[in-house]
């Protein structure tokens, strides 16, 4: 089954597939300069979740491998330049400051002991392409989880993109909905388009489609209707925050159909790698809300759709746990009570990879 690759490190740069040209045009841009990658990732060439963490840690990795600093200290001063660059793109996603954290962790450690220059050029390029690595092996465990969940014979609802476009591997939402077809469930999946930025119409349908996944594309008002008809048996989305008692911040227009869903009864479940969860955080309140362009709503592809008025643009919303029937991660699926289920996994070991590079 077809799986796209949002994000690749070799010998030329960092090589990113342009989401925004998605589905008209297939256009990938290299990146050899960390800047250009934190740019990519506050203007949308990789978005979701899992991807920017990726593209964060692989931007470290650049940043550092084409540094002329001639000493560990004059590295370590750029490598925290390079990091502050890196975190100040999206706020809202977790993932970036896991994997950021991840190669901070990564620095200390090989400067820890006398190590020149090139070794931990070598040692951050190596973190970065492991976490691409993890990624993968992270979704495949989700799809595991989540598909025992999934129906034999029905329908799907999901929201936003949360497929490998999203992470890098399967995906967490599309991945659980992949497994469960290749174990032999019979799906349809619903797409709801996700406006103001269509992550649904443009990313989803076009990755469903390629990968011969059978789906309906709806808009984002049609939601109630479907879910009233009695024909949803599950929902699945992904998410960009975890708080501690299980708030889950994803793609705006999660709540509200994670509220449509709850007054139908169709179980609405969250698919997110362990690193998503943000336990410093006790509830969805604390989770900060990324506040996009006002452009991307009044503008459709660059066409003016609205007269010049003020228009909002948050772009995620927080579906309180209450809502939620389970989150399938890597490391098994949490379910009420969230805060304790949470907890619990990730004090649990992290799966392990293989040893070849991504
Ligand atoms: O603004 P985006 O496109 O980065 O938002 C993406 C989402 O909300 C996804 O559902 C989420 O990141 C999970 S991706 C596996």
């Amino acid at each position: 089954m077809y799986v796209a690759q949002p994000i690749q490190w070799t010998e030329h740069g960092v090589v990113m597939l342009d989401q925004r040209r998605l589905p008209a045009e297939e256009i990938t841009h290299t990146y050899t300069d960390y800047r250009e990658v934190a740019r990519a990732i506050r203007e949308m060439v990789i978005r979701g979740a899992p991807a920017i963490g990726v593209a964060a840690a692989m931007g470290v990795a650049l940043g550092v491998l084409h540094s002329t600093a001639k000493s560990t200290d004059e590295l370590r001063l750029e490598f925290a330049q390079i990091c502050e660059v890196l975190a100040k793109t999206r706020p809202t996603a977790v993932d970036l400051f896991w994997a950021l954290e991840r190669m901070k962790a990564r620095f200390a450690e090989v400067s820890a002991a006398p190590a020149d220059v090139q070794k931990i050029k070598q040692a951050l390029v190596a973190e970065a392409r492991q976490i691409h690595l993890e990624k993968k092996a992270t979704d495949e465990a989700i799809g595991r989880f989540g598909a025992e969940f999934m129906p034999r014979d029905g329908q799907v609802m999901t929201q936003c993109n949360a497929g490998a476009l999203a992470t890098g591997g399967i995906g967490t939402a599309l991945g659980v909905i992949r497994v469960a077809i290749e174990q032999g469930r019979k799906l349809h999946v619903l797409v709801p388009e996700t406006r103001p930025y269509l992550q649904g119409a443009r990313l989803t349908a076009w990755e469903l489609h390629r990968g011969g996944i059978p789906l309906t594309l709806i808009t984002d008002n049609m939601v109630g209707h479907f879910l009233k008809s009695g024909k949803v048996s599950a929902i699945v989305t992904g998410a960009d925050r975890i708080a501690a008692n299980g708030d889950t911040a994803n793609k705006i227009g999660t709540y509200q159909i994670a509220v449509l869903a709850k007054e139908n009864n169709v179980p609405f479940y969250i698919a997110a790698p362990v690193s998503t969860f943000d336990l410093s955080i006790p509830d969805g309140d604390h989770i900060p809300i990324e506040e996009r362009a006002a452009s991307e709503v009044t503008h459709l592809q660059g066409v003016r759709i609205a007269p010049d008025v003020p228009a909002a643009h948050p772009a995620f919303d927080v579906t309180p746990a209450r809502y939620i029937a389970a989150i399938f991660t890597e490391r098994g699926v949490a379910r009420a009570p969230l805060t304790q289920s949470l907890r619990s996994l990730a004090s649990e070991k992290a799966i392990s990879t293989g040893t070849t590079s991504a």
